[in-house]
């Protein structure tokens, strides 16, 4: 024979409910926010050619503009290929540049357009969200590079093709494959390379190295 028990199951109160409720919607938004943060920093390293997030130093920025002073350029057009959070694209401006900034990653793209109103550089110094692949460097008598070695070859054609005569190139921490530098500075992570369009067809000869780090170094 059987005994009834009775289970006294109580549904939970409207208050815990709606508790439970916004502690699901704060847990859902702030995953959703880390991850629309997170996103854009981690796609470039798993892009075609990987041009990942690392900024230059002081050193490599103050390289960068010894290396074009050196070359003759102090104002007109320059351009930075990523250029992450805008540091060498403001530290252009101020020098006097009309400088441009090409980066995929919003954040870093609206970052950069803050930075440089904060300053009052906003007219001097323009950031769009935009593929380094896809702009047409033709109008830029500076051109600045912190690359990866990956993507070199690809850009040393792409830059052969739209420099301008005048045109000169500065690249950070990884030189081209086949262009002989004009002038170079500094030693390790903190190396740079200038190259002139006019003095491009002096290429290295094969094999032969013009220093510099290897990719993954930093
Ligand atoms: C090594 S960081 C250099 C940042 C900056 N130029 C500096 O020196 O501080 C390279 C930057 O390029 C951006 N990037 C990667 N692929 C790109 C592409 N195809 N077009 C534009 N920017 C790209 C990355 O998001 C990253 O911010």
């Amino acid at each position: 024979m059987m005994n009834k028990v009775d289970v006294n199951i109580k549904p939970p109160s409207k208050r815990r409910l709606k508790g439970g409720l916004i502690i699901l919607g704060i847990s859902g938004a702030v995953i959703g926010g880390l991850y629309a943060v997170a996103t854009p920093f981690v796609l470039p390293a798993f892009r075609k050619i990987p041009l990942p997030y690392v900024p230059a130093t002081a050193r490599q920025v103050d390289n960068v503009f010894k290396m074009l002073h050196s070359a003759g350029k102090t104002s007109g057009t320059l351009v930075d290929l990523g250029s992450g959070d805008g540091r060498i694209v403001i530290e252009a401006a101020k020098y006097g540049f009309q400088a441009t900034g090409y980066e995929l990653n919003p954040w870093l793209v609206w970052y950069s357009r803050l930075t440089a109103r904060l300053q009052g550089l906003q007219y001097r110094a323009e950031f769009y969200r935009r593929d380094l692949w896809k702009v047409d460097l033709s109008r830029y008598d500076s051109t600045v590079v912190f690359g990866v070695p990956s993507m070199m070859p690809k850009l040393q054609d792409k830059l052969s093709e739209e420099l301008p005569e005048n045109g000169v190139v500065v690249a950070c921490r990884f030189p081209f494959p086949d262009w002989t530098p004009v002038e170079s500075i500094d030693e390790g992570v903190d190396t740079v390379w200038c190259y002139h369009k006019n003095q491009l067809g002096h290429l290295v000869s094969a094999g032969q190295s013009v220093g510099g780090c290897e990719e993954g170094e930093s």
